[in-house]
């Protein structure tokens, strides 16, 4: 066995050098609680960056995992399998779309739905918005509104993507053409610094795409499941997309996505057109039912609107407090607190007081905790952030 030391020394010199990691082994968890190779425990206020929708080690997830590992884990989608089935229908029964797809990652269930749209509609441009992050693969960095994620690469990116400033219905409107296949947003930007737009701005991108016979995609990887409150964050401003895509809290920590459609636009897709090896794998589906499940018996989506409520409340006096703090902002139990200052030294000294937490854009401290947090849990951050500050 290596300790943590040797742990971090052979990831060093194993691993390609992607990400910039914090100091510590996690080792195991359970509920918001998370511990590391060293014993030291932490709160979780990340969640595997909004994943673990149910915290860590949740009973219903274990046994679900569990029992479907001891029938079947794999037999790819030249078959059917029985939780697949059974989750998609409910999905789709939850929602506005009639259609489901299963990937295994947010990008990759950015990129199905580009490609959907484009086959659909047999156009060629894609309008996307400043300060997204929508995946890393070619086609969702070059959608991605955030110039660090494509540069290099810039010989390579494929064309017909169109940047817009987010939140901007008139930049929109004047970058439609005749060849504008789909308009890409998140509802509430997450990685870009959660970003919440006007009330106004996605019934707008709705009307648009309806008159002009755009495709209308929300991604809602970062904000589903609950994550702003309602199952999905389009739900707050009353539209219905025409696809939308899922992943990070789907299966409450397993690898998956997906990206569902209406049933005339997933008519853009034949056989052949699209497909996977492991998306809609029983062993992921067994687990994502045991997610919906507990979401519903457990009314989490309650829990997130008055916990989220809270620890908005809760940092809104900090502001108050501090001058460092220049915006708190979020939906549900996706919060950012925006500094005026960089944020990634709070995220160290957080830890080090036994807090899991996110800086993102910079300047912007992201809470993003598992829907079952408590108030107890919610003080506790609060009091070791007020310190910190
Ligand atoms: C809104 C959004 N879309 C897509 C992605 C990419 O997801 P993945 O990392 O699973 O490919 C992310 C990841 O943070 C995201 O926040």
């Amino acid at each position: 066995m290596m300790n943590t030391e040797e742990l971090i020394k052979a990831e060093d010199e194993y691993f390609i050098n992607t990400f910039t990691r914090q100091p510590i082994v996690l080792d195991h968890g359970e509920g918001l609680k998370v511990w590391d190779t060293e014993g030291k425990e932490y709160l979780d206020f990340f969640a595997g960056i909004a994943v673990n929708c149910l915290g860590h080690k949740n009973p219903k997830i274990v046994e679900a995992i569990s029992k479907q590992a001891e029938k079947l884990i794999h037999i790819s989608n030249i078959y059917y399998n029985e939780p697949a089935i059974e989750f998609g229908k409910r999905l789709v029964d939850l929602t506005c779309m009639d259609k489901i797809f299963y990937s295994n990652s947010g990008a990759e269930s950015n990129e199905g739905a580009i490609k959907l749209a484009l086959k659909y509609t047999g156009k060629t441009e894609i309008i996307t918005t400043t300060n997204s992050f929508h995946g890393r693969t070619l086609v969702t960095a070059t959608a991605t509104g955030q110039e660090k994620y494509k540069k290099p690469y810039s010989k390579n990116l494929p064309h017909g993507f169109i940047e817009v400033p987010y939140n901007d219905i008139d930049a929109i409107k004047e970058a439609i053409t005749d060849e504008t296949a789909a308009i890409l947003v998140e509802p509430i930007q997450g990685e870009g610094g959660i970003n919440v737009p006007d009330d106004d701005y996605l019934p707008q991108i709705e009307k648009l795409c309806k008159e002009k016979g755009i495709v209308f995609i929300v991604d809602e990887v970062q904000t589903g499941f609950g994550r702003c409150g309602p199952l999905f964050a389009h739900e707050i401003f009353g539209v219905k997309p025409d696809i939308m895509t899922v992943a990070k809290g789907i299966g409450g920590g397993v690898p998956m996505g997906a990206f569902l459609a209406t049933e005339e636009v997933a008519k853009g897709f034949e056989p052949g057109d699209h497909g996977t090896t492991f998306g809609g794998g029983p062993l992921v589906c067994a687990s994502a039912i045991a997610v919906l499940d507990e979401i519903f018996d457990r009314d989490l989506l309650s829990n997130s609107v008055e916990m989220g409520t809270y620890l908005s409340s809760k940092l809104v006096s900090l502001m108050n407090k501090h001058e460092i703090i220049r915006e708190v902002r979020g939906s549900g139990l996706l919060v950012g607190m925006e500094l005026n200052i960089d944020g990634g030294k709070y995220v160290d000294i957080m830890r080090e007081k036994g807090f899991l937490i996110n800086c993102t854009a910079g300047n912007v401290l992201r809470f993003a905790p598992p829907l079952t947090v408590s108030k107890e849990e919610i003080d506790l951050l609060v009091e070791a952030l007020d310190e910190a500050l």
